[in-house]
């Protein structure tokens, strides 16, 4: 049984990628940077946004991080990314989800420029995604696919179940194992709040990628015999600790350990790749808009 080391591959990447910054900023003579907007105080949002923009300084990368006001209208919001967009010293862009209920997601999102859009949120992206082209894929399921391909744990022809069709994670990661390229080409089932008693799929599953937001709901009982198990659930539950919290997956992961052949674990699995694909996506930004190959 392997536990897939989220946090080391995410250090490997990082170190990889400050290498790249290095030789980028000699040949261009410029730097790459990130804007990162945080609107309101959601703790779990200042938390990543914070460890986003250290992960940035770390490598290189300039990180600027807008705090914004959770009362914020829609159209200043606009104006924020308007700046950014027009903004040659920023080559990416990350609106920190969720945002508040009054402001229209669609419509920051869809503002974004889609050259910046390095969370690759933005329809246009979307598109191509789905078509199979070149785009910013999202982070997260682009973290747990380097995962998979850096463990050497082959996707293709596997029968991958998805559980959770977000934006951010479901459906993306289903549309990106569909594709047929060498490291897809799964045959992909998404299962949603809809889909009634979830193990009927979950236990057919070699690869199982549970992106629920609800603390441990996948038994044992749910797992085939030697499935991989990818863990995107990060969920706050409370426990006597110094913050009154711990966080767990949305896998029972004591209890499936002896049956699976590969995990993730809650923290340190999916969670450090997602940043590692956002610097990597901000450097790809970089080299776009300075037109280097
Ligand atoms: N909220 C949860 N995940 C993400 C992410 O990957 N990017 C942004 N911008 N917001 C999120």
């Amino acid at each position: 049984m392997v536990i897939i080391d989220g946090k080391l591959i995410s250090a490997q990447i990082r170190s990889e990628l400050k290498i790249v910054i290095g030789q980028l900023c000699k040949v261009t003579g410029k730097t790459p940077g990130l804007a990162a907007i945080l609107v309101g105080e959601n703790p779990a949002s200042k938390v990543y946004v914070g460890m986003k923009s250290k992960a940035c300084n770390e490598i290189g990368i300039n990180s600027f991080v807008e705090k914004l006001d959770e009362n914020i209208s829609e159209n200043a919001l606009l104006n924020v990314i308007k700046k950014f967009n027009d903004d040659v010293n920023i080559h990416g862009i990350l609106v920190q989800l969720p945002l508040p209920k009054h402001i229209n997601q669609d419509k920051i999102l869809n503002s974004i420029s889609v050259q910046k859009d390095i969370d690759g949120f933005h329809p246009y992206n979307v598109g191509n995604l789905v078509i199979g082209h070149d785009t910013f894929f999202p982070c997260t399921p682009n973290g747990i696919l380097e995962l998979l391909e850096r463990y050497n744990i082959s996707v293709s022809g596997k029968h991958v179940v998805v559980i959770g069709r977000s934006n951010i994670v479901g459906k993306p990661i289903a549309n990106m194992l569909l594709q047929k390229n060498k490291n897809a080409n799964a045959t992909v089932t998404v299962c949603h709040s809809n889909s009634g008693d979830i193990s009927r799929y979950t236990v057919q599953a070699d690869i199982l990628i549970a992106a629920i937001g609800k603390p441990e709901i996948i038994k044992e009982n749910m797992i085939k015999e030697g499935a991989v198990v990818i863990d995107v659930g990060v969920n706050r539950v409370d426990a006597d600790s110094e913050k009154g919290y711990k966080l767990v997956g949305d896998v029972d992961y004591k209890n499936v350990l002896n049956k699976v052949s590969a995990i993730t674990p809650v923290p340190g699995g999916v969670g450090p790749m997602t940043i590692a694909m956002l610097l990597k996506n901000t450097i790809k930004a970089f080299k776009l808009i300075n037109n280097i190959d």
